[in-house]
Formats: C-alpha cells, sequence, structure tokens
C-alpha cells in the first residue's frame, strides 16, 4: 500500500502519512497543523472533532485518515479566518456561544454542514443536529441562538 495519501483540506491539497492505525484528526492536527478540531472522547461521541468531508459533518476522531484519501476535508479554518470569520463563526462570535470553547469547533462545523444542506432549518431540525454535540460548561443556550442566527 502506498505510504502516503492525498486530500484536499480547506482548498489545498495535503499530503500527508498513510501509517496504519492513523486517524484523520491526527493527520490534519499532526501533519496538517490545523488545531481547529479538538480531541475530545477520541470516541466518536462528543464531536470535537468535527469536519465536514465532501460537505457532510464527520467525527474526524474516529475516521481512518485511509478514508480521506481524494476527499475533500474542510476544518473550522476553512471557513474563516480570525480577521474575516465566515458567517457561521460570525454568529457564534456575537452571541457570545463559548465559555470553555472547547466544544465549538465541533458546534460550528454542525451547523454548517446543517445550513449548506438546509439553509432555513427549523428549530427541531437544529436541536435534532446538535443533539450528539457535547458541552460540559453548558452554554447550549447561546448555542442555540448563534445557530439560529447563522441560519438567518
Ligand atoms: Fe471525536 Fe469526541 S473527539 S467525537
Amino acid at each position: 500500500p502506498a505510504d502516503h495519501l492525498d486530500m484536499h483540506v480547506n482548498g489545498r491539497l495535503a499530503t500527508v502519512p498513510a501509517s496504519a492505525g492513523m486517524t484523520l484528526l491526527q493527520a490534519l492536527r499532526n501533519d496538517c497543523a490545523l488545531n481547529g478540531p479538538k480531541y475530545g472522547c477520541g470516541l466518536g461521541e462528543c464531536g470535537a472533532c468535527t469536519v465536514l468531508i465532501d460537505g457532510v459533518a464527520a467525527r474526524a476522531c474516529v475516521i481512518p485518515v485511509a478514508a480521506a484519501h481524494g476527499r475533500a476535508i474542510t476544518t473550522l479554518e476553512g471557513l474563516g479566518s480570525e480577521t474575516a470569520p465566515g458567517p457561521t463563526q460570525q454568529a457564534f462570535i456575537e452571541c457570545e456561544a463559548a465559555q470553555c470553547g472547547y466544544c465549538l469547533n465541533g458546534m460550528v462545523m454542525t451547523v454548517e454542514a446543517l445550513i449548506r444542506r438546509k439553509p432555513d432549518p427549523s428549530e427541531q431540525e437544529i436541536r435534532r443536529e446538535l443533539h450528539h454535540n457535547l458541552c460540559r460548561c453548558g452554554t447550549h443556550v447561546e448555542i442555540l441562538q448563534a445557530a439560529r442566527r447563522a441560519a438567518v
């Protein structure tokens, strides 16, 4: 098997080692120097590591990097920058939706994926989408507010 693989990360070609057992999250953080996606549970349960694969939200901590070969990966960094945040990021900033902030990558990326799929989601759809994204600080009210604002 090839010892490297190519993926498109935030619109750029990235070649990373295809080590057995390596996850997409490790490749993004360690080889692509992208620290938007966070390591939370490592079990696919908390959502902190969420990225978009071909536009669909996915949990990078449980996806083998080999599965990303040839795919388009979008991370938090791909939505905007510190000086020019994207619309979803801007909504989270305006609603002050962060307390410790560790879960926010997952919240932002999940909302982004939802809005790309459905630009005008209902309250129920937003809640259903975020149901499996965990926040231990309890800023759910602000997070939901931000999701609604992003969807406007
Ligand atoms: Fe991937 Fe928790 S770190 S779901």
